[in-house]
């Protein structure tokens, strides 16, 4: 009876061991009742206080981009590295101007497949980007002075009144027909030619993500992004993800001591 009950109590140690060995949702339902809430609350007065939201810059409501957006469970439970390399950053990160292969292959890495790329990139549905990420399109596509011949003229004359050679500091939205708010309007913007990014662009480059681009089109299927958002986001959460006693819990999550 007492070795049974011995054996029970290891086996919900063990139980209880591997379940925190991993992401999940409600990580802290036990070690930290309301943390959830208590973020979600700080987030939501950070957003309404931000002064670039505020300069109109943006013009991003919370309201637009929490309420109407995809709600999904967050996993929580990831550790933070016990070292922070910059360029690691730099280095991971799919460059602005990649075209469709380079793309994939940056997502590959990461265990992210092809509908993952298409479907995160749905996040430039809000969101801006500073003139030097684009100008090369408008100014000096190939290197002869040209313009990238897959844009939009009227969009391209509307981008180079922005972004004049040398400007740094302008930033046009990347979903240019509904910057501030979370829906498929992103994918409109890219199948109508008036994608900001070339990386945005490249995915009518592709036969599978083209596809996807020109299935989200319709407003019909804004359900299906937002389900399939939901489910890349969740995987792309577990890239690489530190979890058990890997890695270790800083106390200031943005500051790496030695
Ligand atoms: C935490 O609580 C939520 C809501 O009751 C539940 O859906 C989730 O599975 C729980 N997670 C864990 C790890 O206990
Ligand atoms: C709101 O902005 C003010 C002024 O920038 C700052 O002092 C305050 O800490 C901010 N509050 C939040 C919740 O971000
Ligand atoms: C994509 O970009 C890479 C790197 O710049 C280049 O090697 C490759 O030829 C390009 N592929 C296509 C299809 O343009
Ligand atoms: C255009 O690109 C070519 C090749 O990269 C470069 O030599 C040239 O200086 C660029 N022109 C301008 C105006 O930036
Ligand atoms: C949008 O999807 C609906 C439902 O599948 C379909 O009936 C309609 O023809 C589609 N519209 C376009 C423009 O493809
Ligand atoms: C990708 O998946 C493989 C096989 O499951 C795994 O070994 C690797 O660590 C994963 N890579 C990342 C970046 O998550
Ligand atoms: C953290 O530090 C330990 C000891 O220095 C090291 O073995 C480990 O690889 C580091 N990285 C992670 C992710 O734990």
């Amino acid at each position: 009876m007492a070795a049974a009950r011995w054996v029970v109590a290891v086996m919900a140690m063990t139980m209880a061991t591997m379940a925190r060995a991993q992401l999940q949702y409600g990580f802290y339902n036990a070690s930290c009742p309301g943390v959830e809430d208590v973020v979600r609350r700080e987030l939501k007065a950070v957003f309404a206080n931000d002064t670039t939201l505020r300069a109109g810059l943006l013009r991003l409501h919370f309201h637009d981009c929490f309420s109407d957006g995809p709600h999904y469970e967050v996993e929580t439970g990831r550790r933070d590295g016990n070292v922070s390399i910059k360029v690691e950053a730099l280095r991971d990160l799919p460059p602005a101007d990649g075209n469709v292969t380079v793309l994939t292959n940056y997502f590959g890495v990461k265990n992210l497949t092809m509908k993952d790329m298409v479907v995160l990139s749905g996040a430039h549905t809000l969101g801006v980007a500073h003139c030097p990420s684009f100008s090369r399109r408008l100014y000096n596509f190939t290197g002869a002075g040209d313009q990238d011949p897959s844009l939009d003229p009227a969009y391209a004359k509307q981008l180079a009144a922005v972004c004049k050679p040398g400007n740094v500091a302008s930033v046009e939205p990347m979903d240019p027909l509904t910057p501030v708010k979370f829906d498929n309007g992103y994918y409109k913007s890219v199948a109508g030619h008036r994608a900001l990014l070339a990386s945005d662009a490249a995915l009518l480059d592709d036969s599978l993500t083209g596809a996807y681009v020109r299935l989200l089109t319709n407003d019909t299927n804004q359900d299906t992004f937002f389900a399939d958002f939901a489910v890349s986001m969740i995987n792309m959460g577990r890239v690489a993800a530190l979890t058990g006693t890997a890695g270790e819990i800083r106390g200031t999550c943005g500051i790496f001591v030695d």
